[in-house]
């Protein structure tokens, strides 16, 4: 029996075992087994259902410098906005109309927005649409904060752990930033009964084979509702300007892999796998994902919230995005729907 085989028999593999797999990101024959055996399981537990989350970037500021994102406080070209609270729920009025049932509040670690300000935001958008779901994407914050938001409505928390091997985390992180803090971060927000979405980027600089073994071990461990994952892509005014961008086919490799480990996962085809390859959110659906999460950020700040270069949909409105990923889920046999599309595990 190969690796693959071996693989989907039994959902996971020993750390050691992994790189064997990966490596065969480019053979055709194993592509197709495990992208087969994904879609199996996706079509099992999801149908043909892709679940949609409106994404609003609701500040740039970040007090983070990871040396990969092009919102890094040390980026001083980075022309700096905050969305106000009119603004934000102006989104998610926009986004409600169009059939949107889960926000999305992203940003970059943002001072400004303190605990108070963010519960306040919370509870009226909860308020204002009860029949949403809240998901924020706002990095580290205390287990109290953490707490705060949780009482006031917020249902969920997306932090990618970005690597789980310490090394490869000290090469992409400032010494501030610790991976053991990370995980922390991810424990408490689960044992506060938020849904949480882990991740990572493929193809960052540094990475391994060997890191990307550590990864999956750790997302088998770690269990989340989510996993967002995504090809790095450089941005110019990073540290890493003059890097490599990650592979589509080892990226939609692993939609597969994590697909097959966490049958029940939800699993977004990113904006990034959208930006290397014209129809990369539709060769996800093919593999496994299973959500979308388009922008309902005011176009005028849209441009501004650059974590990597040339990224899509940077111009048209939510409306516009709202219709073409419709198509472009159609058009592989898949339709997005408007549920609030919560976890199958809870
Ligand atoms: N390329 C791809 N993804 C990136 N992110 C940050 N910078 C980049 C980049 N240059 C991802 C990180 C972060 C998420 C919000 O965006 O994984 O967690
Ligand atoms: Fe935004 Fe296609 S999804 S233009």
């Amino acid at each position: 029996m190969g690796i693959a085989e071996k693989f989907i028999k039994q959902g996971q593999l020993d750390q050691e075992e992994y790189p064997e797999l990966l490596k065969l990101y480019k053979d055709q024959k194993t592509i197709d087994l495990l992208k087969q055996e994904a879609v199996r399981i996706q079509k099992k537990y999801f149908g043909n259902k892709i679940y949609t989350r409106g994404l609003v970037e609701f500040t740039n500021y970040c007090r983070n410098d990871c040396y990969y994102c092009g919102i890094r406080r040390s980026n001083t070209n980075a022309v700096r906005y905050r969305l106000t609270k009119e603004e934000i729920l102006q989104c998610c009025e926009n986004g409600h109309e169009l059939g949107f049932r889960t926000f999305v509040l992203q940003g970059g670690e943002d001072p400004w927005f303190n605990d108070e300000r963010m519960v306040d935001i919370i509870q009226t958008i909860k308020k204002n649409y009860p029949d949403c779901a809240i998901t924020l994407s706002i990095g580290e914050k205390s287990k109290e904060s953490y707490r705060k938001f949780r009482e006031a409505g917020a249902d969920r928390y997306l932090l990618r752990h970005e690597t789980a091997n310490e090394d490869h985390y000290r090469y992409l992180h400032p010494e501030n930033l610790s991976l053991s803090n990370r995980k922390q971060c991810l424990y408490d927000l689960k044992e506060l009964g938020y849904q949480i979405g882990a991740g990572f980027m493929v193809g960052a600089p540094g990475q391994t084979m060997e890191n990307l073994a550590e990864d999956l071990v750790f997302l088998k461990e770690l269990n989340p509702h989510m996993v967002g994952i995504g090809p790095f892509i450089p941005h110019h005014d990073t540290k890493f300007a003059k890097e490599e961008a990650g592979n589509v086919e080892l990226t939609l490799f692993l939609l597969s892999v994590i697909r097959i480990m966490l049958p029940k996962v939800l699993l977004p085809a990113t904006t990034a796998l959208g930006t290397l390859d014209p129809r990369g959110r539709e060769k996800g659906f093919q593999t496994g994902a299973n959500v979308v999460m388009p922008n309902l950020s005011p176009v005028k700040n849209r441009k501004q919230y650059e974590l990597y270069d040339n990224k899509i949909c940077t111009g048209e409105e939510a409306a516009e995005c709202r219709g073409c990923l419709s198509r472009r889920a159609r058009s592989v046999g898949y339709e997005i729907v408007t549920d609030r599309g919560d976890s199958p595990m809870i």
